[in-house]
């Protein structure tokens, strides 16, 4: 009774049949149930059985079949599952939260007033900090002896190490030079922002450093005005610093612009009332501006009857005091985390 015992050996073994993946399963389905398969082979040898043994057998081998079908079955669905499951997860994470840096509040500040003249149609401008006489101070109308050029106030590069000899490499002590560079080398109408680190040779306090960050504008086109420059910088004060802002030009001196004129805002700690920050003023001054003195356009080969423009500068770190109450500016670049983590949410 070879037959029956081959198919209730195989109907025992049925539940213990394993496989580890797909390849493995499709082998079992192949070993048993394809053609070639020892189950079909057991049907073929069936046709020989006596027909009095044909029911029982027959039974007997269709459970066989039928089982062996449904157990294939069911580990095809657990890959399925599993596979699945994989599809969910993210392989890519790391297993433990990453602790993310903060934004720089001079970053923030920077960012935000780009953001402000991005909107009134302002690109922004860059050149390089190690630059010459010429950009910083020649070509803005400074005079030979102007004080600015003094050691008292710049970073000159030496030539060689150690010997100070007259040159004219220095460290840019204002972003205006990136203006310069602007105007020799693209045509009228300019709009341009010219963000960025600046020099100057003082000692470092609380209210001085001898490198700070500023962001200066350059506007230049037919007719413009002295009037434009009022209504760029009510916009831009009011967008800083909220839509109740005031602001007031007191006659001052560039050399590059004529007129010129500060900028004040009304002090927006004690809303103009007076407070310890304006001095009792209710005022606080946040800017440089003017009108382009036709000499500086005529330096960078603009044509000072056809065209005319305003500029503007201000220093990030004096801004970010203004919107963070920042008291000591030695804290911009010092990297303490007690203070950065404080900017955290912005
Ligand atoms: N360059 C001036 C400064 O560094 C600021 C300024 C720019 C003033 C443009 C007027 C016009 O102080």
């Amino acid at each position: 009774m070879a037959l029956k015992e081959n198919i209730q050996s195989l109907l025992a073994q049925v539940g213990e049949l394993k496989a580890n993946n797909a390849e493995e399963l499709e082998a079992l389905r192949i070993k048993y149930l394809s053609k070639k398969g020892e189950i079909t082979a057991l049907f073929n040898e069936f046709r020989n059985v006596p027909n009095d043994q044909k029911r029982e057998l027959g039974q007997l081998l269709n459970q066989l079949r039928q089982e062996t079908e449904a157990r294939i079955n069911e580990l095809r669905e657990q890959f399925e599952e599993k596979a699945a499951e994989a599809d969910k997860l993210d392989l890519t994470r790391t297993p433990d939260p990453i602790a993310l840096g903060t934004r720089h509040p001079l970053s923030l500040v920077r960012e935000e007033i780009e953001d402000i003249f991005s909107r009134i149609g302002f690109t922004i401008a860059q050149g390089p900090e190690v630059e010459d006489d010429k950009h910083v101070y020649g070509m803005l109308n400074f005079a030979p002896e102007h004080p600015a050029r003094d050691m008292q106030d710049t970073f000159f590069i030496e030539k060689e190490v150690g010997v100070q000899k007259p040159t004219d490499v220095l460290l840019r002590s204002h972003t205006s030079s990136v203006q310069t560079r602007v105007m020799t080398s693209q045509k009228p109408p300019i709009r341009v922002l010219c963000p960025g680190r600046v020099y100057r040779n003082e000692a470092i306090s609380a209210r001085a450093h001898c490198f700070f960050h500023q962001v200066e504008g350059l506007y230049i086109d037919k007719n413009v005005s002295f009037a434009d420059l009022r209504e760029a910088l009510l916009y831009f004060s009011k967008e800083m610093f909220g839509p109740e802002t005031k602001i007031r030009l007191r006659p001052s001196y560039f050399p590059f612009t004529e007129p010129s004129a500060e900028m004040d805002i009304s002090c927006n700690i004690c809303g103009g009332v007076g407070c310890s920050f304006c001095k009792g003023t209710g005022w606080v001054e946040i800017l440089g501006c003017g009108m382009v003195d036709p000499n500086v356009l005529e330096a960078c080969g603009i044509d000072s009857k056809e065209y005319s423009g305003f500029a503007f500068g201000m220093g990030v770190e004096r801004i970010t005091n203004l919107k963070y109450r920042v008291k000591d500016l030695r804290l911009f670049s010092e990297n303490d985390v007690r203070f950065l983590r404080q900017f955290e949410s912005c």
